[in-house]
């Protein structure tokens, strides 16, 4: 059956593969990108992959708290249900650390964006669809104190520790969803791949995206994992794997969740009035 997905960060890398793989196999593919041109190119390449049918496309920038609400409208606004959000878009290295709340990039890009946008648009998404959160190997204990813009850490602790939160957050939404919430999977989709990010962070051409690109494929649309809502898949080792101790404690989730939710309602706060 066809299905409609959703592909943050879909204009190059890990995102942008995935959104050709999926198109070759029939489905509607909504790419979300932060530039107009980059995201023109992809929606072209993505059309042109054999086999592809419907191709839409959002631009919003989400390292800003109003822009994803925004991008959330739109997608409500233009689609009656959504059967899988990909939140692929991320970031290490960035040209200005912080975010115009004064929240670190990687937290606001890596983390409370997929969690707000997943937030308002799960009301699309059905009990039979899926929320894959994209993670990663590198995950560190998260300390809230950022979260409120308070404390300053370098690019690899933030990402780290942006990286356990979304595998988090996972977790705790889909516990309190329950059997009749989506499926939702946090992954690494495997170290040290061929992006751009990984070029910029670690200087090295790095291994074959297809590693990433085919594990999200999998996870959105195999039988297998059905059941797996909640979990972590380790694409490193190829199976589901159990998270740092911080992770799997729910008084922290809880904890968490809580933060961001502060910290979207602050931005909320913030929004000029459309009055
Ligand atoms: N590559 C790896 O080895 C690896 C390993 C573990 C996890 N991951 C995760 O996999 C995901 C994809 O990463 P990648 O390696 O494919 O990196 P990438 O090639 O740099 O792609 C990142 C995507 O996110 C978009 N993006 C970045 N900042 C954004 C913002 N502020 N607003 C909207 N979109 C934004 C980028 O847009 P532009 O095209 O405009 O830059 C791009 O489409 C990330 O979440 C990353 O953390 C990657």
């Amino acid at each position: 059956m066809k299905k409609t997905i959703l592909i943050t960060g879909a204009t190059d890398g890990i995102g942008l593969l995935t959104a050709k793989k999926l198109a070759g196999k029939g489905h509607r593919l909504l790419l979300h990108g932060r530039s107009q041109e980059k995201l023109s190119a992809a929606a072209s390449q993505v059309s042109s992959v054999a086999g592809s049918t419907e191709v839409e496309t959002y631009c919003a920038d989400l390292s800003e708290l109003d822009s994803v609400k925004r991008l959330a409208e739109e997608v409500r606004a233009a689609e009656a249900s959504l059967d899988i959000l990909i939140n692929n878009a991320g970031v290490w290295c960035t040209p200005v650390p912080v975010n115009g709340q004064g929240l670190d990039m990687r937290i606001v890009v890596n983390t409370i964006a997929p969690y707000l946008l997943t937030r308002e648009l799960l009301p699309l998404v059905s009990k039979e669809g899926r929320v894959l959160n994209l993670s990663s190997k590198a995950h560190a204990p998260v300390d809230l104190e950022v979260f409120s813009g308070k404390t300053e850490m370098s690019e690899r602790e933030a990402y780290a520790q942006s990286k356990l939160a979304i595998s988090m957050w996972t977790l705790q939404i889909a516990d309190e969803l329950g059997p009749d919430g989506p499926v939702m999977i946090s992954v690494n989709p495997g170290s040290l791949l061929a992006t751009k990010m990984v070029k910029e962070a670690f200087g090295t051409d790095g291994a074959d995206l297809s590693i990433g690109a085919d594990i999200l494929v999998r996870l959105a649309l195999e039988d297998e994992f059905a059941n797996d809502t909640g979990r972590y898949f380790d694409n490193d080792l190829g199976r589901f794997a159990p998270l740092q101790d911080a992770g799997m404690d729910p008084a922290k989730r809880a904890a968490l969740v809580a933060a961001m939710d502060e910290v979207i309602a602050e931005a909320g706060a913030k929004e000029p009035s459309t009055n």
